[in-house]
């Protein structure tokens, strides 16, 4: 989960990280309160989870309530690289005199943590890579090792940071890291980190990712969920505990075990050239053993998205035996009806592996209009395009 620049300020804040005071304002009015709060000179700063906010207009100083609420009127519901302005955050003004860059990050690749300094700060850090090199250094951090005060010199010196400020970067080094490890993120990029005419160094922007793996031991962190960006049906999937993904596409899929959805996924995408370019509508797993209950929340969720113009429900027995599945299908089409959900889109069932002639016989037996039976995995996503393309 990618938190707005406040929330990771407010973050950093709590770590003991230097930030300037701010506050974050919904209406042009609330910002005229915040920046009457802090007094004098304020910065006005688009929230949208996306970089370059100043180059594309959405960072501008303010001298006063009345300009920052000007300012704050500008920004709000201004489009950023396809991302529209709800929030605003207005901070102090710092007086900079440089700006460097410092981040944390997980390098999956290399599986180990990654600092990335640079005294080159400001603009994106893959241009200062690609056009400066040399002044970009990468430290590998050890997971159990971490940032103590050593290694916070020797990444002060590989980055080279001027002496005048190697010891506020230092503490910075290891605070950011503890606020690292302490919320379970796999990302912290302080871009600008700045020193200011006072001689310190602060924390002027904020990227933080964190690992939505680690929730569990995070209950503060939902409170830091964009609500108005949660999509509606994967709200209503996550609260029946189902393991589904919203896709752009018209086909509705329902597998067992992540991969075969994924590959699911797949021979639908081909099938779909040969049809308009249908594509999947959704990744939804069901698991093993899968119950008519979860079968009827799966249906309920994939029938439920306006988008989807037929349904590919894909399972291949193991452990689920097929004519359990084949029963759970029939079921939860009866539970939906009874729930008074009116299912009329078409249903592509293919049932292969463990007792799949048995299940094959309940869904033959049971004669709904709307199933359809083909056994083999690229004839029924060759059939469940051509539905969807039919319905569209
Ligand atoms: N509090 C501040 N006071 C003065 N200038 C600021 C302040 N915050 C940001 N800036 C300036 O605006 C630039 C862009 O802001 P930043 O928060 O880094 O947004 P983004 O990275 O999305 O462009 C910074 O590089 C810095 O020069
Ligand atoms: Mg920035």
């Amino acid at each position: 989960m990618d938190l707005f620049e406040y929330q990771g300020r407010d973050l950093f804040e709590r770590h003991g990280l230097p930030v300037l005071g701010g506050g974050v304002a919904e209406t042009p009015q609330e910002a005229r309160a915040i920046a009457e709060r802090l007094g004098g000179k304020v910065v006005v700063k688009a929230q949208v989870k996306v970089g370059g906010r100043g180059k594309a207009g959405g960072v501008k100083l303010a001298d006063g309530a009345d300009e920052a609420q000007a300012r704050a009127t500008d920004i709000l519901g201004m489009d950023i690289k396809g991302h529209t302005v709800h929030k605003v955050m207005l901070a102090e003004t710092a007086d900079i005199q440089e700006e460097y860059y410092f981040s944390y990050l997980l390098d999956r690749a290399n599986r180990t943590f990654l600092c990335i300094a640079s005294v080159a700060g400001g603009m994106e850090i893959e241009t200062v890579a690609e056009e400066q090199p040399d002044r970009v250094a990468k430290i590998a951090i050890d997971a159990v090792k971490g940032v103590d005060e050593a290694k916070a010199r020797e990444i002060v010196t590989a980055a080279k940071f001027p002496a005048e400020v190697s010891e506020h970067v230092v503490d910075i080094a290891v605070k950011l890291w503890q606020a690292f490890v302490a919320e379970d993120a796999t990302l912290v990029e302080v871009n600008p980190l700045a020193k200011v005419g006072d001689g310190r160094v602060l924390c002027l922007d904020a990227k933080i990712t964190l690992d939505e793996n680690a929730s569990f031991r995070h209950p503060d962190h939902e409170a830091l969920v964009d609500q108005s960006a949660v999509d509606p049906l994967e709200q209503a999937a996550k609260a029946k505990n189902l393991n589904y993904v919203k896709l752009d596409g018209e086909v509705g899929i329902i597998g067992n075990g992540a991969g075969l959805v994924m590959s699911t996924l797949d021979v639908v995408a081909y099938a779909g050239e040969k049809h308009g370019g249908v594509k999947p509508a959704n990744f939804l797993d069901i698991g093993g053993g899968a119950s008519a209950q979860v079968m009827a929340n799966g249906l309920e969720i994939v029938l439920g998205d306006p988008a989807v113009k037929s349904v590919f429900v894909n399972v291949f027995g193991g452990i689920t035996a097929c004519d359990e599945v084949a029963n759970g299908i029939v079921q939860a089409l009866a539970l939906l009806g009874e729930r008074g959900e009116s299912v009329s889109k078409p249903l592509v069932v293919r049932l292969d592996g463990n007792n799949a002639e048995a299940g094959r016989a309940i869904l033959d037996g049971a004669n709904n209009p709307l199933v359809e039976r083909v056994d083999t995995m690229d004839g029924a996503a060759e059939r469940a395009a051509e539905l969807a393309a039919a319905g569209k």
